[in-house]
């Protein structure tokens, strides 16, 4: 397994993997790997032959430069569970290396206007950047990205198709706390009191889902239980609470289509999220959290 950067080095190592007939797939990540994590490991494995990992914490794409100075780093961990978890290659690249006197970026108009977007400037512009970036280096077959982060999923997939990047995506599941918690390498930083308030984010998504399968498709019923339940666990500052189209990622006022139901809060200074995917025919409903 090959921890370091250079670019080159990473290219003719994805060529020789190639040539040899293997599927590959890119498992883009900043470290601090977790359970949620390793599942996009685990989905690239069920798709591919030979997975990559990068891990990068991406400096222009962190809108709050305390949160990126204060950003988990815990390399060697890291480097020990992507080898337990058959990752082949780990990309490390340094900072020069990927942005030296950089000027080009990537950004995907409209999605980008709603949820995380209206609140960390700049966030997306980086993402999209970096994982274009990583996209040319590695040309992997498959990319896999988590259905935690539905906006940066959704927008790659528009990216994708947009720059005719010949790269499969895919989004996996959202990975848990047995409490519910959606697993984030931010929850460190979540005192226990915190920690435990926090999981009124996933109890506010569930009562929704329930709420959406005893009929209610109205945005603002949802807006007002999750809102209530968050508030009275003690979050300090919603970001939003928003039901959008899944593909547009606009504001809707009520279920006709896919959908998402996302939520934005602080606990104890931290900034959480999470989501679930409202999959609607016309007909038949059913909610993914
Ligand atoms: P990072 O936050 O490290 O997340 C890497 C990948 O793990 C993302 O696709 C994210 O959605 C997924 N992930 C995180 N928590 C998860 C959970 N609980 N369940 C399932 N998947 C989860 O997202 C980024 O890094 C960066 O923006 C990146 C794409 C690497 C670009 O810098």
């Amino acid at each position: 397994m090959f921890t370091e950067g250079r670019i080159e080095r990473v290219r003719s190592i994805v060529a020789e993997a190639k040539l040899a007939g293997k599927k590959t797939a890119l498992v883009p990540t900043m470290g601090a790997l977790h359970e949620g994590h390793l599942s996009l490991v685990r989905a690239a494995k069920e798709k591919a032959d030979f997975v990559v990992m990068s891990i990068f914490v991406n400096r222009i794409q962190f809108n709050d430069s305390n949160d990126f100075v204060n950003y988990p780093k815990t390399l060697e961990n890291d480097l020990n569970l992507a080898r337990e978890n058959g990752v082949d290659l780990v990309f490390i690249p340094d900072e020069d290396e990927i942005y030296h006197d950089h000027k080009t970026y990537v950004d995907v108009e409209g999605l980008t206007d709603e949820l995380c977007g209206a609140h960390r400037p700049g966030h997306f512009r980086g993402v999209f950047t970096v994982v274009s970036k990583l996209f040319n280096i590695v040309q992997p077959d498959i990319a896999v990205f988590g259905q935690k982060d539905i906006q940066q999923a959704v927008s790659i997939e528009k990216m994708v198709s947009d720059l005719n990047f010949p790269i499969e995506i895919i989004i996996a599941p959202i990975i848990r706390e047995n409490d519910g918690l959606a697993k984030s390498s931010r929850n460190v930083r979540l005192d226990e009191a915190q920690r435990q308030n926090a999981v009124a984010i996933y109890t506010a998504l569930a009562s929704v889902k329930k709420m959406i399968e005893d009929g209610v498709y109205d945005y603002q019923k949802m807006y007002h239980e999750a809102e209530k339940i968050i508030l009275e666990a003690g979050a300090e500052k919603i970001d939003y609470i928003t039901l959008a189209d899944y593909h547009s990622l606009r504001r809707i006022d009520r279920i006709k289509h896919k959908a998402v139901f996302a939520v934005a809060a602080y606990f104890g200074g931290v900034r959480l999220i999470d989501n679930m995917i409202i999959d609607f025919d016309g007909e038949k409903i059913k909610c993914v959290l």
